[in-house]
């Protein structure tokens, strides 16, 4: 019997992998696919304090291996993600959730993080300094470790749950983002949101996205992720949560090998509804597979003796 349990922060999960936030809604639209309890936790959709209707369409665009996405962080808002998604929720998901948090200012995630407060069901707050999709927000800040160490410490001034910044793959070096963070008091990191890309339709003569730019995301980004983990788990002491292209068990275990003490699983949920579910029944065998009896002993495994 092998044990999948990790720690996050002082929480315990079943098992690492989490659908990743933006592509899993706020967890209940899939709870007729199957029993959302097999997961290690969610992370909802990425919420700002006011509502937001997103980018104007076409917003999908399709990749090999991957998919290109500037949906504009379309969200209801803090106040209703607070009172009505995560009650929707808590009827069908008995675990603590991953919130998700954007905004276009300092005083924008404050206001966010204080509206989210207060909720026993809240494992810890996931702070998206790396959206590419807006404009005067977002990524801005996950691209200067300035703006990077600021957003971290004020959302830790207000947090009452750990805090996780979630960084931008669209660095020259992501490990500065990481020491920025780690030193304004951030509990750990999640990486990599999307890296940006584009593509051009040959009939318009034109970018295919009304954005023109999207981020990239699925299988093809998978190897640019662990690589990113692998240098930051070698920079920093507190936990990482892997994502990136991640689609199958094999992947969960690499990237806690590279550092990940949990993963999340975006794109695959789009290309099939329940592939958190096969990844989390494949995992123990898997384990078995590589005799591993404890998921959590191998965490940053890859780095011993390199
Ligand atoms: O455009 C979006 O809503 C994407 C958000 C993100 O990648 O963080």
């Amino acid at each position: 019997m092998v044990n999948t349990q990790v720690t996050l922060s002082g929480w315990t999960l079943d098992n690492p992998v989490i659908p990743a936030s933006g592509t899993f809604g706020f967890g209940y639209e899939f709870s007729e696919v199957y029993d959302l309890n097999l997961l290690g936790s969610i992370s909802l959709k990425g919420t700002t304090l006011a509502p937001r209707f997103g980018n104007p369409t076409p917003r999908i665009a399709e990749t090999p291996a991957g998919l290109l996405n500037s949906v504009g962080l379309q969200n209801p808002g803090a106040e209703a993600v607070a009172n009505e998604e995560m009650s929707r929720l808590s009827r069908v998901f008995h675990k603590k959730v991953i919130l998700n948090v954007s905004g276009f200012s300092k005083e924008d995630y404050v206001g966010a993080v204080q509206a989210l407060c207060r909720k026993d069901m809240v494992g810890l707050f996931e702070i998206n300094i790396s959206c590419p999709n807006v404009h005067g927000g977002g990524m801005a800040f996950g691209t200067d470790p300035d703006s990077a160490y600021e957003i971290t410490r004020a959302v830790k001034a207000v947090a009452d749950k750990p805090v996780y910044v979630k960084l931008s793959p669209n660095v020259t070096d992501i490990t500065q983002i990481a020491l920025a963070c780690e030193e304004a008091g951030a509990d750990g990191l999640s990486l990599i949101n999307t890296l940006m890309g584009m593509r051009i339709s040959l009939k318009d003569r034109k970018p295919i996205l009304k954005n023109r730019t999207g981020g990239l995301s699925g299988p093809a980004i998978f190897p640019v992720a662990l690589r990113m983990v692998y240098d930051v788990y070698e920079k920093v002491r507190i936990p990482l949560i892997g994502i990136g292209g991640v689609s199958s068990a094999d992947d969960v275990l690499e990237m806690m090998l590279a550092g990940a003490t949990a993963v999340q699983v975006g794109s695959a949920n789009l290309v099939r509804p329940d592939a958190c579910k096969a990844i989390i029944e494949e995992l123990p065998h898997r384990m078995e597979a590589y005799h591993i009896e404890s998921l959590s002993d191998i965490i940053g495994g890859a780095h011993h003796g390199t």
